[in-house]
C-alpha cells in the first residue's frame, strides 16, 4: 500500500529534491513564490505519497492567499516523480487534499497551471482575478469547495498577512493515511495505456 502523509520539517530536503527534479531551473523566481515568501503553508494539506519502500513520489502544498480580502488556498507546487507520472498518483494527491480542505472548511482554490490537466478537478479559468506578474492569464484557473465561492470575489491576489495565517502549525507525522495505488483500486481500469508526457510547467 502507499501513504499519504502530511509533510513535516523533516521531509522538506526531500521535497525540494523532487521539485528541482520535476520543475525547470529558476522556478522560485515566479510571482506564485513571492506569494509565499514569509508566509507558512496549510500544513494540513500539504502531503506527500510515499511508495510501499517509502520513497517520496508526489507531493502537493497549500499557501493562504487573498483576493480583494476574501480568504483564498493557492495550491502548488504538485509534482510527481517522473518514473511515476500517468499513473494517477497527481489525481489521487489533488482528489485527497481538495476533500481534506472542503472538510477544514476551506471555501475557494486558485491555482497556475494548466486547464487540460486541471479542469478534470473542476478547476475553471478565473476571468477577474489577477496574479502579480509575469503570469498568463489562461493559467489562473479556480475552484470552488463551496458553492458560489468564487462568485464575487475579484481583484488581485494578495499576500495573507492575516495573524490567523502567521502562525504555523506542527503537522502530526504520524497521521499518515493508507491508500491503495490508483491502478490497483478497486474502480482502477484494466488497461493501462502508457502515459503521455507533458512538459513541465512552473505552478
Ligand atoms: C502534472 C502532474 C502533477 C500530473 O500528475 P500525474 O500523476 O502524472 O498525472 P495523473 O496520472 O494524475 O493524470 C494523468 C493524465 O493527466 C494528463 N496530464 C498530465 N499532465 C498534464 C498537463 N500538464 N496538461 C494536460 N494533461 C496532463 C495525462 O496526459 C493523463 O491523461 P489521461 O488520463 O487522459 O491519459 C505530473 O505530471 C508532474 O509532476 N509534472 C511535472 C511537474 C508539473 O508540471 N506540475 C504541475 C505544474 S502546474
Amino acid at each position: 500500500m502507499f501513504e499519504i502523509c502530511p509533510e513535516t520539517a523533516a521531509d522538506e530536503p526531500e521535497v525540494e529534491a523532487l521539485y528541482d527534479l520535476c520543475f525547470a531551473p529558476g522556478r522560485t523566481a515566479l510571482s506564485s513564490y513571492r506569494l509565499r515568501d514569509g508566509v507558512p503553508r496549510v500544513a494540513e494539506l500539504c502531503l506527500l505519497l510515499r511508495d510501499p519502500g517509502r520513497t517520496l513520489m508526489a507531493a502537493i502544498r497549500f499557501w493562504p492567499v487573498r483576493v480583494a480580502g476574501h480568504p483564498v488556498l493557492l495550491l502548488g507546487p504538485i509534482a510527481v516523480h517522473p518514473t511515476a507520472q500517468g499513473e494517477g498518483l497527481g489525481g489521487l494527491l489533488m482528489r485527497d487534499s481538495l476533500a481534506r480542505a472542503r472538510r477544514m472548511g476551506f471555501a475557494r482554490v486558485l491555482l497556475v497551471g494548466d486547464a487540460p490537466y486541471y479542469s478534470r478537478f473542476g478547476f475553471a479559468r478565473l476571468d477577474h482575478v489577477e496574479m502579480p506578474p509575469p503570469t498568463n492569464p489562461d493559467r489562473v484557473l479556480g475552484l470552488e469547495l463551496t458553492p458560489g465561492a468564487w462568485v464575487a470575489v475579484a481583484g488581485t491576489v494578495e499576500k495573507d498577512l492575516s495573524p490567523a495565517s502567521a502562525t504555523p502549525v506542527v503537522p502530526d507525522s504520524t497521521a499518515c493515511t493508507e491508500v491503495p495505488h490508483p491502478k490497483e483500486a478497486p474502480h482502477a481500469s484494466s488497461s493501462h495505456p502508457s502515459p503521455t508526457r507533458h512538459p513541465a510547467t512552473n505552478c
